[in-house]
């Protein structure tokens, strides 16, 4: 069975919308709540929850993550970026696991995998911090082999596939082939390291029929597209159908 990680941060970027540059609290009631949704996804079935507390904090707040911690029911994958900061706030917060990712402030989402090659002393040393606290990494990259191998050298044990480049090919036959390919001999080749493969960015209701073909991968990490249905269905109808499509 493929498993599927509910990334809340988009509710984060909704209430930001709205409430970011407020000084009021208003009574409290700020929506929507981040928290109160990842638990309402846990109970529609998710297997886990994504959060990624940015160098901005323009979406997801500290607050977001330590409500959320208190009544969890399933586990909390943190997404952070290298920056030491980010990396010490992380291991403050003692998620089940960590997912290393790109930062550029001027992306609305992330776009684009980590340069492991780039920063291979930063990264080994982020994944060293976080193994000898118990704690599990992902290194989010593209499904190339030299960051497939560098990954596995640093010492992580898990990578994340960025499945970008196939979503937005998905609507145009041939090139939806060529990515789906490349993300499969990723996957294969990451697998022959060593390494627990999940996958995710950009994975909607239709694109999951090509994206389960990666039957390997452990865990899909699905955002935008299951918050966005949520919006009409509501959300335990978006994660309930989601989770049925991985595996059908
Ligand atoms: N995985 C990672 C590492 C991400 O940063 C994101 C959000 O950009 C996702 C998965 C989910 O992507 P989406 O919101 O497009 O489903």
């Amino acid at each position: 069975m493929i498993l599927l990680g509910v990334n809340v941060d988009h509710v984060a970027t909704i209430r930001q919308a709205r409430y970011r540059d407020e000084t009021s609290n208003h009574g409290g009631f700020i929506e929507p709540d981040p928290a109160s949704l990842a638990w309402l996804a846990e109970e529609a079935g998710a297997d886990g929850i994504t959060m990624h507390i940015r160098e901005d904090r323009r979406h997801v707040q500290l607050e977001d993550v330590q409500r959320y911690q208190e009544k969890m029911k399933t586990r909390l994958n943190l997404e952070v970026s290298l920056a030491t900061e980010m990396v010490e706030l992380a291991l403050s917060l003692k998620p089940e696991s960590v997912c290393l990712v790109p930062e550029n402030r001027k992306e609305v989402t992330t776009e684009g995998g980590l340069d492991i090659i780039s920063n291979m002393e930063r990264s080994r040393d982020a994944v060293r911090a976080f193994t000898n606290a118990g704690i599990p990494t992902s290194m989010f990259i593209d499904p190339d082999k030299k960051q497939l191998e560098a990954s596995a050298e640093i010492g992580s044990p898990w990578v994340e596939l960025h499945t970008g480049s196939f979503a937005r090919a998905w609507y145009d036959e041939k090139r939806r082939e060529e990515e789906l390919n490349t993300l499969k001999e990723g996957m294969n080749f990451g697998l022959s390291l060593g390494l627990r493969i999940n996958a995710g960015h950009g994975i909607n209701y239709h694109n999951v029929t090509g994206a389960k073909e990666l039957n390997q991968v452990y865990e899909f990490n699905i955002g935008h597209s299951i918050i966005s249905r949520s919006v009409t269905y509501g959300l335990t109808e978006a994660v309930k159908t989601m989770r049925r499509l991985l595996n059908d």
